[in-house]
């Protein structure tokens, strides 16, 4: 028995901020620097009445029905956040009673290496035959620990939600093992509670590429796999430099990288499943490809996995 992803769905914020809102606003910024130094256009922020929450079970609901599975048939539910609604209750519970359910329901925090933990940890319930339908919700809203008069941090983050359902079955490739690893460097990067998110840039740059491409080549040298045989690359879309450095890094070509991050930003854990759920909509992801992840974020911590993409179940 594997687990397999086999639903996707995405959720954003209707407000889009542009680059040049920004300068519009006056901060000390243009549009060309973050272009030239991100690659990031717009990104979506919720309004501050919104919730998490909502944003979370829009995007489980779409998820739900692109796998064809009803809400009644999930054992489990993960949310991964660094911003819930409340400290707590957590995001999960709200997410499955919006969904009318009373799952086992979970918050965890694995800051911008969210999702591709609650991947390892959904799979591995699937495996051990503790649950057959997990739900994973990545949902992240940046724009509450931004300092927006810091151009430093304001212009590189967004708010948006990203969500998988694994199932098990006997699929040819399933959710390979992750490698996971973390390094305590709060210093580095972090945010205080009610305080606002702040790093060092560089350090923070030069780790996400080295941490990222590191678990990605031992991940697929457990596998017995090259990067070769990825059809697609898919790491955390924390921002163009940083996809570029990491692919450079491992030999993956372009044409293999996916990066919808000048249309998003850098929206933490849910940054992963809304780039596959572009990459699908886009028409670059199709059943059966073999596609690798990658994330990295505050502890450090991160990770790495392959996954066979929507796979038959056999
Ligand atoms: C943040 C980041 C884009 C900055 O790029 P950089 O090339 O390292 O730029 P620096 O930090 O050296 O800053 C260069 C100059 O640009 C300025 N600058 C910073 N943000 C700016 C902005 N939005 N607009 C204009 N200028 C800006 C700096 O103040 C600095 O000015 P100075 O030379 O007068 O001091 C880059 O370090 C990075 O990508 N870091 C990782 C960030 C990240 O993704 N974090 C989350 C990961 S989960």
């Amino acid at each position: 028995m594997k687990a397999g992803v086999v639903g996707i769905g995405r959720a954003l914020p209707d407000k889009v901020v542009t680059n040049a809102d920004f300068e519009a606003r006056g901060l000390d910024t243009t549009d060309d620097w973050i272009v030239r130094r991100t690659g990031i256009r717009e990104r979506h922020h919720l309004e501050p009445e919104d919730q998490a929450g909502a944003l979370a079970t829009e995007a489980a609901r779409e998820a739900l029905a692109d796998a064809g599975l009803g809400a009644d048939e999930l054992d489990h539910i993960i949310v991964t956040t660094i911003t819930p609604d409340w400290i707590t209750p957590g995001l999960a519970p709200r997410v499955a009673d919006d969904l009318g359910v009373g799952a086992g329901a979970v918050d965890l925090n694995g800051a911008c290496a969210g999702f591709v933990y609650a991947l390892d940890h959904a799979s591995a319930l699937i495996e051990a035959g503790r649950a057959s339908a997990v739900l994973v919700v990545s949902c992240d809203i940046l724009s509450r620990i931004t300092d927006f008069e810091d151009r430093s941090t304001a212009v590189l983050f967004g708010d948006g939600a990203g969500a998988a359902i694994l199932t098990g079955g006997e699929f040819a490739r399933g959710v390979a093992a992750a490698e996971l690893g973390s390094d305590y460097q709060v210093d580095q990067l972090n945010a205080p509670i009610g305080g606002f998110l702040g790093m060092n840039g560089r350090s923070v740059y030069t780790n996400a590429v080295d941490r990222m491409a590191q678990a990605t080549r031992a991940v697929l040298e457990r596998e017995g796999l090259t990067v070769d045989d990825l059809d697609l690359f898919v790491a955390h879309q924390a921002n163009q430099r940083i996809l570029d450095a990491t692919a450079a890094q491992l030999g993956v070509p372009a044409e293999k990288l996916v990066s919808n991050v000048d249309r998003v930003a850098n929206t933490s854990s849910a940054s992963i499943p809304l780039a596959l759920r572009d990459a699908e909509s886009d028409g670059r992801l199709e059943p059966g490809m073999l596609v690798g992840l990658a994330a990295f974020g505050a502890g450090y911590v991160w990770g790495a996995t392959v996954i066979g993409w929507k796979e038959d179940r056999a």
